[in-house]
């Protein structure tokens, strides 16, 4: 069976993945740029890119001498080529394009919160995602960047139920781990100390509870008056209590919204995905509502939650199913819907 590579440098890890024909991932390497970016408490642009193109040669290298395949072995080369940072897109589609004009491969330009949608529906050694990627399937896209809510008709065809009109979900974590001197990014960090806290000790808003779109930064002015009123010792001592509120508030908001689209479209197949859902309480929640809808839902292990290449390999597999492939032309785009 013969496979796709995938590349994903969109923001600030850089990633290479080998999908197989039936969406097993073969291999998913990610070389994390955490580190280099914690000192500034966010992704200095112009590091990620210098970084991606340190760390991406040598990925594709690993990822085919892992798997021991060839270049007769590869279908096409799929790469995140929108949205995000710019100079981080361009690194990864100029090696692509580089890599499939000089094996004569087909290129896939795949937008990644598409590749998000379609996390969930890898497979690996440990992980059988489920098959309803073609049927109507309501999507949660929760991310650093990013906070949507799509009705998928069947894959490919994506209706935008509602979006943040401010900070991502994502932010909304991080700009409190900063408040709280947690490393970056912090979202990990208060999901930690959130399971020894108690989450009706603090009573933080939760924005736009009945509307169709987000909004996150009222949570968090709200979130900095309050820290404004404690000392530093009272900050410390109510750590794990601060961030169990503040993290309920968040997924409180996330599921209301998933259910007020269950109730409205009727559709009883749901996902959440990206980064943040690989919180604990969230994936909890996300649980609970779909025994109570009767829903069947789908959380992609963490792995395939934060920013990887084999989300990116799934669709550029379905696209190159489909006979769709991009022209030698595409464009790195910073900002683009799905
Ligand atoms: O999908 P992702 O890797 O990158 C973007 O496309 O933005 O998401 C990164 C985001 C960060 O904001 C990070 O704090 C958050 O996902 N995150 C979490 C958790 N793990 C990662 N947020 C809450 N709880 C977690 N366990
Ligand atoms: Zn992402």
């Amino acid at each position: 069976m013969k496979s796709v590579l995938a590349i994903e440098t969109s923001c600030d890890d850089t990633s290479v993945a080998l999908v197989r024909e039936d969406h097993f991932v073969e291999c998913c390497l990610v070389a994390s740029q955490d580190l280099a970016h914690s000192p500034y408490g966010g992704v200095v642009p112009e590091i990620a890119s210098r970084n991606h193109s340190l760390h991406l040669l040598p990925l594709i290298d690993e990822a085919l001498k892992r798997t021991q395949k060839s270049w007769d072995d590869i279908l096409g080369v799929a790469v995140t080529n929108r949205p995000g940072l710019i100079g981080s897109l361009i690194v990864g589609l100029v090696t692509a394009k580089t890599l499939a004009l000089a094996k004569n491969k087909p290129l896939i330009g795949v937008h990644h919160i598409e590749g998000h949608i379609l996390a969930p529906f890898l497979k690996d050694e440990t992980y059988q995602g489920p098959d309803f990627y073609d049927q109507n399937f309501l999507a949660l896209v929760v991310s650093g960047g990013h906070t949507q809510l799509y009705q998928v008709n069947g894959y490919g065809h994506y209706i935008n139920c509602g979006e943040t009109i401010d900070d991502a979900a994502g932010e909304a974590f991080d700009k409190f781990a900063k408040m709280l001197k947690l490393p970056y990014p912090g979202g990990v960090h208060i999901d930690r100390l959130a399971l020894q806290g108690n989450s009706k000790a603090y009573d933080f808003p939760r924005p736009l509870l009945k509307e169709k779109d987000f909004s996150f930064s009222g949570l968090k002015s709200s979130a900095q008056r309050l820290l404004q009123t404690l000392t530093a010792e009272e900050i410390e001592k109510e750590k794990a209590n601060l961030c169990a509120s503040y993290q309920k508030s968040i997924v409180d908001v996330l599921i209301a919204k998933l259910e007020r689209a269950i109730d409205q479209t009727g559709i009883r197949n749901f996902i959440v995905s990206g980064g943040v859902s690989a919180n604990s309480q969230l994936r909890l929640e996300a649980d609970k509502l779909a025994q109570k809808k009767k829903c069947q839902i789908a959380l992609p292990p963490l792995r395939y939650c934060t920013d990887n290449a084999a989300m990116i390999g799934l669709v550029g597999l379905l696209r190159l199913q489909k006979g769709e492939t991009s022209h030698q032309d595409i464009a790195p785009i910073a900002r683009v819907s799905l």
